[in-house]
């Protein structure tokens, strides 16, 4: 038996997974590549799984697209990186492994389905991390165009000043200059000891770059806003891209309706797992809009291809100070339920909603406008702690959506991704909603769908 794979979060069938990479939308589709090991349930023998999707929610699996190539510089893995299109045809930019070498490599798509990739002759393109700084890790790119010159920055860490990004120019994709630290932790009074998977994109006119802060445990995505000036990056105010200790390595496009779409690796090691769960390893998050709020604060929102997904409504009802409403919820099924919350006025500030299990094993989530808190059983599978809710914000609108024991929560302004039991089972929904001190009972609309879809046959 086959762990099922969940409704509209991405998993690979079998396997390992890890990072998203070389996200690209083209022919109507969007191609996602992965950090993949096929044949085992841990990061070992590295190859790029390939799989593309037209809604952002059912994806279609391709064969890898690059697996390490023996006696090459990607020989002991083809490690993160990303996509562009130069003269009309898509690029991938990612890190070749070679023993302890960590170098750029580049490839070229052969079809227009980005099923076949040629290695460039001259890999790796850069052929070493740049002299005369103190490296402690040199990977993973993101890159861009500026007018007629090509820029990548590749994560990784400097040794007296933490997390770093790298920046390179180039006329062709094949030669780099290297052109500097982009920006270090150290300099600006931010964490991490290697910033990995950078992720540097414009929205409306504030440079936005996200790391993955390796600094003790568990991992997690910031982002930072800033401008650039000198080509170096200078941040104005960072945060965490999400609250659960799960989302990580996340990526962005550009869609060709002018939106930014990030995915992000919901990290999962096989010593979680047991039975049957011991076929796959690692899933993605959903697709998250990325914008920024009236602070100038990077936030995501679900993108909206998931509405489609909704098939059946299963529950519509208005929920006055608490309620509890029937709603039977599975881990090991085929199908994701999502759950919206609506406070009616501006009186509700926080909201507590809970998966109520027959045996005990509650799923409690808390929101609040300070964030959402996620507690399993009584553990917290998340970092933000809900502040008494002074002063008296008005809580918004609340999307939850679980599937095959993910649970991925927005309340603006934050998000948080989290897994449960993977045998979890949950037979009662309530809704407790707190208000304003003096205000009457706070009102608010429960919703929940059937997502993803229909099982075959049915
Ligand atoms: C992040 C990461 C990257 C690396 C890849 C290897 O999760 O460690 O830095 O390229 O995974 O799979």
């Amino acid at each position: 038996m086959m762990r099922p794979r969940p409704a509209l979060h991405f998993a690979t069938a079998r396997g390992w997974m890890n990072d998203p990479n070389g996200l690209i939308q083209t022919g109507g589709r969007v191609h996602m590549f992965y950090q993949h090991n096929p044949d085992g349930l841990m990061l070992e023998n590295i190859a790029w799984g390939h799989a593309s999707s037209a809604d952002l929610w059912t994806w279609q699996d391709h064969p890898l697209a690059l697996t390490p190539e023996p006696g090459g510089p990607d020989r002991d893995g083809c490690f993160s990186g990303c996509a562009v299109v130069a003269d009309g045809r898509p690029h991938l930019l990612y890190t070749g492994v070679n023993g302890e070498h960590q170098l750029p490599c580049l490839a070229q798509a052969a079809d227009e389905d980005l099923i076949r990739w040629t290695r460039d002759p001259g890999n790796p393109v850069i052929a070493s991390p740049p002299p005369g700084e103190e490296i402690r890790a040199f990977r993973d790119h993101s890159a861009w165009r500026d007018g007629s010159a090509w820029y990548q920055v590749v994560g990784g860490g400097l040794r007296d000043r933490g997390g770093a990004m790298f920046l390179y120019r180039s006329a062709d994709l094949r030669h780099w200059q290297y052109a500097g630290v982009f920006a270090a932790a150290a300099d600006h009074g931010l964490p991490g000891a290697i910033w990995e998977c950078p992720d540097v994109f414009v929205l409306g006119d504030t440079t936005v770059v996200v790391a993955s802060v390796w600094d003790g445990q568990p991992p997690y995505a910031m982002w930072m806003t800033g401008r650039v000036g000198g080509q170096r990056f200078v941040p104005k105010a960072h945060g965490r891209c999400d609250d659960g200790h799960r989302y990580y390595a996340p990526q962005s496009l550009r869609m060709a309706d002018g939106r930014r779409v990030a995915f992000g690796w919901l990290r999962e090691c096989l010593g979680e797992l047991t039975g049957q769960d011991r076929t796959r390893v690692g899933a993605m998050s959903l697709p998250r809009e990325l914008f920024l709020d009236e602070s100038g604060s990077l936030r995501s929102r679900p993108a909206r291809e998931l509405d489609d997904a909704r098939r059946k409504l299963l529950l519509d009802r208005l929920v006055r100070g608490r309620g509890i409403a029937d709603l039977a919820l599975e881990a090991r099924t085929a199908e994701a339920t999502e759950i919206s919350l609506a406070p009616v006025g501006r009186d509700v500030t926080a909201a507590t909603l809970r998966l109520a299990a027959p045996d005990g094993a509650d799923v409690q989530i808390r929101v609040a406008a300070g964030g959402v808190e996620i507690l399993e059983a009584g553990r917290r599978l998340t970092e933000a702690i809900i502040p008494p809710p002074e002063p008296a914000e008005p809580a918004g609108q609340v999307r939850v959506y679980y599937d095959g024991g993910i649970l991925e929560v927005f309340s603006p302004p934050a998000a948080a991704a989290v897994i449960c039991r993977r045998d979890a089972r949950y037979d009662r929904l309530e809704a407790e909603l707190t208000v304003r001190p003096g205000a009457a009972a706070g009102r608010a609309s429960l919703t929940a769908w059937s997502s993803g879809r229909a099982p075959a046959g049915s």
